[in-house]
Order: structure tokens, then sequence, then C-alpha cells
């Protein structure tokens, strides 16, 4: 990740984040442990929980804790209690700034900031309740910005900027073209395909893959889908994306006529429902089901678990269950399935997604008081400065544009 080592060295010679606390909820894989040391370089006293129970290497946990003294509160396979008692320590350690995936930890600190304890998990509410209404106060009144890694947490804050509840300025890393155009298209393309492939080993070459969504990471699935040999087919309900997969080749269908057709069905929409018991029914014996968006409410494994038979788990991450007759096998329990088969995305894209988190906290630091309560992009500069980084040590170079050319582009009397 040779982005966030210059980083690092910088963060270690110049001390951005000193004297600050920080909560981090992110995937925690060795990526992730290669930004907290960011952090961590940068002065900040750093606490990392998990932002998905499926998501952890326990390994890098681990190393986390022993080698770098990072309080990391996450383990591989946690339940719904165990998850929400990690994000309950988190919040325990008083951060000045937070970094979510999925905007978990800035929704509980929200819940708390408008006393609906009722919305809390029970690990959350339980410590919740035994702090003073001054010690709450001061929980989400000591937060000086957030930062927001992926299109679902960015969605979720945007709607509470909307509603005018939200309580601190916000970076939408995911907003970065730095970010979206390769972590979410090229990351989540390829190690999706890498998660069923671990999850199943199947052959992907002749088989009818459906993909549902057709944003960032539906693209990226999409194209390595029919690289493989796959044929596939797009889902979509906005029009312009629709239109593009068309055009891009794939062939466009409803999920309801998908569904018979169908081999491999991935969710990619960070939508809720989108696979739903009809569309079940309606799928061939044999059919694997998987998501990879955020949230596992993609597919409605609620229905399915009262509708059908089973599990029975015929290898790790692969349950099957009986519906109508036939055989349908859930993939990594219906959660994100690149982190939960495989290990997330490669390190040479998070070292872009990554850089964005670690510039976006030293900007939080610099920017907050002239921030208001909003969700902001990362600046502009940023952005081009990770992609002129990244470039650099790729070993590609660019042109610049001559005097001539500056000048062309700036003015309008040139004509024919
Ligand atoms: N697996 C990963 O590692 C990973 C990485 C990045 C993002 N994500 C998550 O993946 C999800 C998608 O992210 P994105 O950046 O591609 O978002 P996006 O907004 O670019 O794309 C989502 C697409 O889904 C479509 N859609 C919505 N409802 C649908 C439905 N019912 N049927 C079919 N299509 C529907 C939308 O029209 C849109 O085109 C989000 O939850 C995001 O947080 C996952």
């Amino acid at each position: 990740m040779p982005v966030l080592r210059q980083l690092r060295e910088r963060f270690a010679r110049e001390q951005p984040l000193a004297g600050k606390r920080l909560s981090a909820c992110l995937h925690v894989t060795t990526e992730t442990a290669n930004l907290a040391v960011t952090l961590q370089a940068g002065g900040a006293d750093v606490a990392l929980c998990a932002s998905n129970p499926l998501s952890t290497q326990d390994d890098v946990a681990a190393h986390l804790v022993q080698d770098h003294g990072i309080k990391v509160f996450a383990i591989k396979g946690e339940d719904h209690d165990t998850y929400y008692d990690h994000i309950r320590a988190a919040l325990a350690h008083r951060p000045d700034i937070t970094m979510d995936d999925g905007a978990d930890l800035v929704g509980a600190l929200h819940m708390i900031a408008l006393n609906r304890l009722d919305d809390l998990a029970p690990p959350v509410r339980r410590w919740v309740e035994t702090l003073k209404p001054a010690e709450r106060k001061a929980l989400v009144g000591g937060v000086i910005g957030s930062t927001e890694e992926t299109t679902t947490g960015v969605i979720r804050l945007k709607a509470m900027a909307q509603d005018g509840v939200l309580q601190f300025p916000v970076i939408a890393v995911n907003d970065s073209a730095t970010k979206h155009l390769f972590d979410n298209r090229y990351g989540t393309g390829q190690s999706t395909l890498d998660g069923i492939l671990r999850a199943t080993n199947l052959l992907i070459a002749g088989s009818t893959v459906v993909v549902a969504g057709y944003g960032w990471c539906g693209r990226g699935f999409a194209m390595r889908a029919r690289g493989a040999g796959a044929n596939v087919i797009v889902t979509e309900i906005d029009p312009l994306k629709a239109l593009e997969a068309q055009m891009d080749g794939y062939r466009v269908l409803p999920m309801a006529a998908a569904a018979p057709l169908g081999d491999i069905f991935v969710t990619l929409t960070g939508n809720v429902g989108v696979i739903r018991l009809e569309h079940l029914r309606a799928m061939k014996d044999g059919a694997v089901v998987a998501n990879s968006g955020h949230f596992n409410v993609e597919i409605d494994l609620e229905a399915l678990k009262r509708e059908a038979q089973g599990p029975v788990a015929v290898r790790d991450f692969v349950e099957e269950w009986t519906l109508a007759g036939k055989r349908l096998y859930v993939l990594g329990d219906g959660r994100l399935i690149n982190l939960a088969a495989a290990e997330g995305h490669p390190a040479s894209v998070m070292d872009m997604s990554f850089a964005n988190q670690a510039l976006a906290a030293e900007y939080v630091v610099r920017q907050h008081a002239a921030l208001n309560r909003e969700v902001y992009r990362v600046p502009g500069e940023m952005d081009q400065e990770i992609a002129g980084l990244k470039l650099r040590a790729m070993g590609v170079e660019i042109d610049a544009l001559t005097p001539t050319q500056q000048k062309y582009l700036a003015s309008w009397d040139m004509g024919t």
C-alpha cells in the first residue's frame, strides 16, 4: 500500500492527529491494519471494532493488539449481541473522530443524541443507561467529525442531514473518485467473484449469473463474471443504469423473469428485499444465491427460513435449503460474500480508499471548526493527490498540459 505508506511517513513527522481519540468501525482486515497503524503514527489513540460480524481476520486483530497496542474489539463470526457489545466498546473509547463503514457507530451515537434508547441494540442501550445525561451529551458533543467508507453509510448519513438531525460534519469517503471508481468497481468486482469461488468452487464459464444492481459494485462484478465466461443478466430499477447495462452488452430483465434462468444470483444494490420469496420459489434446482451489498437485507432470508426446509451446511459458507422440492444454496448467510468467504478487496485498491480515510481524518481535525453538520466530499485536490501518488507508485507516467493547451482549454474564442 505505497500511497498509505507515504502518508504514514508524513503523519509520523507531522503528527496531525496528535491527542485525538479515534474510534473506527471497519472490516478488520490486513488493509485496515495498515490504516490503523497510519492513524496511530499520526498521533491518534485508535480503537477498532468490526463493521460486519463475518469480516474480521482474527490474526490481524491479534497482531494489532499485541504488536501495536491498538484496542481491537472484533472476532470473526461474532453473534449480534457481541457485535453490538464491540460497538459499545468503541463508543466507550469516547472518540473525538469516528470512522465508519456502514454508519453503525454513527447510527448508535445518533440514537443516543436523540434519546431513542429503544432503538439501540441491547448491549449499547444497557451501557448508555448507566451514563448520566451530561455524560451522554459529552459523548456525542465530543465528536468533532466523522468519515464514512461505503455507499450504504453515505445514504444513511445524507438522510440524517436531510432530516436535520446530523450532529457533526461527516466526510463521505465513498464519494471520492479514487474510492468508488476503483474500490467499488474493481475491488468488489474481483473479490465478490473470489468469495463465490472460494465458497463453492463452481465453474463460472457457461453459467448464467444474475447481477442485481448496476451501480459501481454491480458494474465491476458483471464485468468480472463475463470475463470468467458467464452469461450475465442484469436487473435494475434505474432506467439510466439499465440502459447502460443493455448497451454494455448484458441482458437486462426484471428479477421475476431472471429468477428461473440464473445459476448464480448476486445482489449489489444497497437496497432491501431485492430477492424475495416469489423469486426464490421460481429459481432452478441448485441455484446459488449470494449478496455483496453492505447489509444482509437484500435477500429475504427470513421468508426462506420460514418457508423452506434446512439448512444443511454443505461446505464452509454454503447452506442448502429445500424450497418447493428444489435445492437452493445460500452463501455466507447473505452477508458480504467477498468478506465472509474471501479476504475483501486486494491491498492495491484499499491503498486508495484508506488514503482517503487518513486524509479525511486529517481534514476533520484541521477544518472541523469551519464545517457545518453536513455530509461533505473529500476536497477534489486530495483526490488528485491520491491518483497522482498511485500512478507514481505503479510506475505510470502521464503527459502535462502545454501552455498552448492550457490557454485553449480556458478560452472560448478559438473555433473552426
Ligand atoms: N462488497 C463490498 O466489499 C462492497 C464495497 C463497496 C460497496 N459495497 C456496498 O454495495 C452496495 C452497492 O454499492 P454501489 O457503490 O454499487 O452503489 P450504487 O448506488 O452505485 O449502485 C446501486 C445500484 O443498485 C440499483 N438498485 C437499487 N435497488 C434495486 C433493486 N431493487 N433491484 C435492482 N437494482 C437496484 C440502483 O439503481 C443502483 O444502480 C452498497 O450497499 C455498498 O455499501 C459493498
